[in-house]
């Protein structure tokens, strides 16, 4: 019953680079326009009108109704960007490792300012991309949500979830395209996840991969932007949209709350072995394969590299995962079934972020009205970065 790990990732070891480069290639589709996923779940239609019996859920709502914003009018978009300057990460956060770039027999040894210069647009395209190509997963989720999720509460939520997805498509599609020149297609391995997503028939799991896994990763790595960026349009873009991410990541904690109490063992191991199917998939991605390649680099030599590099030095990437862990935990699929996907956590290096705090609390922090954000969002960022080096 319990699967096994090729059965979960395709792979028996899931630092097998080769089959990682190789997953990518036979799934990689960049001339693809329209791409078609079997939807198998079933429409639901609820007779119970009774606004407010989920209270937690009704207050959400009633949250995103007077949370909305317009992305034509609210962000002012005759702002020049320089797309050399308008991620401005710095290169541990690019390339995950820092010493790639002082080891004589990196690829990376040579690099000159042209190179690096060149290396973090194209990275910054990629990286804007796929959190595009995600926003449309999100995007077709909430849609299937609202019509699979049996609760009158819960389908008024995640209407408004449809709105504000829309509108993240909307402001990274424009902003690829105005300010940077263009994007990338999409990862294969967050097309894989998303395919995944939207197959599954249960409708809790589109919740466990979209709300939980990928939004959560999504709020993570849109914080490290926010704080890295002084591209002004850019940074006001983020944090409007980190202001719906907070509420979308809610959602998906407290409907999965009441849903798991009930589960037996082995339908919660069936979500435990999704969740890190997605956290690999998630991890895959973070190669940017595709950026390698652009930049005329052994892609497969910079994969192993960054893949075997000490944990310490893979700070940012591990990071990324600092809302989805204690999210887990408050759902109880870390610890279920002997601890399972505690162990599995643990093997890819992210179980130091358990005690973070979860985003069914902190939702509100993230508030448009919040005077503190800036302040509390470094904070969020420095205790995220001291988890991860485990000086805490
Ligand atoms: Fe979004
Ligand atoms: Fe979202």
């Amino acid at each position: 019953m319990a699967l096994t790990d090729r059965e979960i990732i395709g792979r028996d070891d899931a630092n097998d680079v080769d089959a990682i480069i190789e997953i990518a290639k036979a799934n990689a589709n960049p001339d693809e326009i329209v791409h078609m996923v079997e939807d198998n779940a079933d429409a639901i239609f609820t007779w119970n009108y009774d606004k407010g019996e989920r209270l937690r859920l009704d207050r959400l709502y009633e949250k995103a109704k007077t949370s909305q914003w317009n992305a034509t009018t609210d962000l002012d978009w005759s702002i020049e960007v320089d797309p050399y300057q308008a991620l401005n990460l710095q290169a541990e956060l690019q390339i995950g490792d820092p010493s790639l770039q002082e080891d004589p027999t990196s690829p990376l040894y040579k690099w000159g300012d042209k190179e690096w210069e060149e290396f973090g647009l194209q990275s910054s395209k990629w990286r804007l991309s796929q959190f595009m190509h995600g926003e449309q997963g999100a995007l077709l989720c909430t849609a299937k949500i609202v019509e699979t999720v049996p609760w009158i509460d819960a389908k008024y939520y995640a209407a408004t979830q449809v709105v504000d997805e829309a509108r993240h498509v909307e402001v990274f599609a424009r902003y690829l395209d105005e300010k940077l020149g263009g994007g990338y297609p999409i990862n294969p391995h967050l097309g894989l996840l998303l395919d995944d997503i939207i197959n599954d028939s249960e409708w809790d799991m589109t919740y466990l991969g979209m709300q939980i896994m990928v939004e959560g990763l999504a709020l993570a790595a849109f914080g490290f932007m926010h704080d890295f960026t002084e591209e002004p349009l850019l940074k006001k873009l983020l944090r409007y949209v980190m202001s719906d991410e907070a509420r979308h990541v809610a959602f998906g904690v407290l409907s999965l709350q009441e849903v798991y109490q009930d589960m037996t063992l082995a339908e919660i191991r069936h979500r435990q072995e999704f969740t890190f199917e997605a956290a690999l998939r998630m991890r895959d991605r973070f190669l940017q394969q595709e950026v390698w390649e652009y930049m005329g680099v052994d892609t497969r030599e910079m994969c192993k590299r960054l893949l075997d590099a000490p944990e310490e030095s893979k700070v940012f990437q591990r990071m990324l995962f600092s809302k989805i862990v204690p999210n887990c935990r408050k759902l109880g699929l870390l610890d279920a079934g002997e601890g399972w996907l505690r162990e599995k956590f643990t093997e890819i290096g992210v179980i130091e972020f358990e005690h973070m705090p979860d985003t069914g609390a902190e939702f509100t922090d993230y508030d448009l009205s919040e005077e503190d954000f800036e302040a509390k969002q470094a904070d969020m960022n420095a205790a995220a970065a001291s988890t991860a080096v485990g000086d805490e």
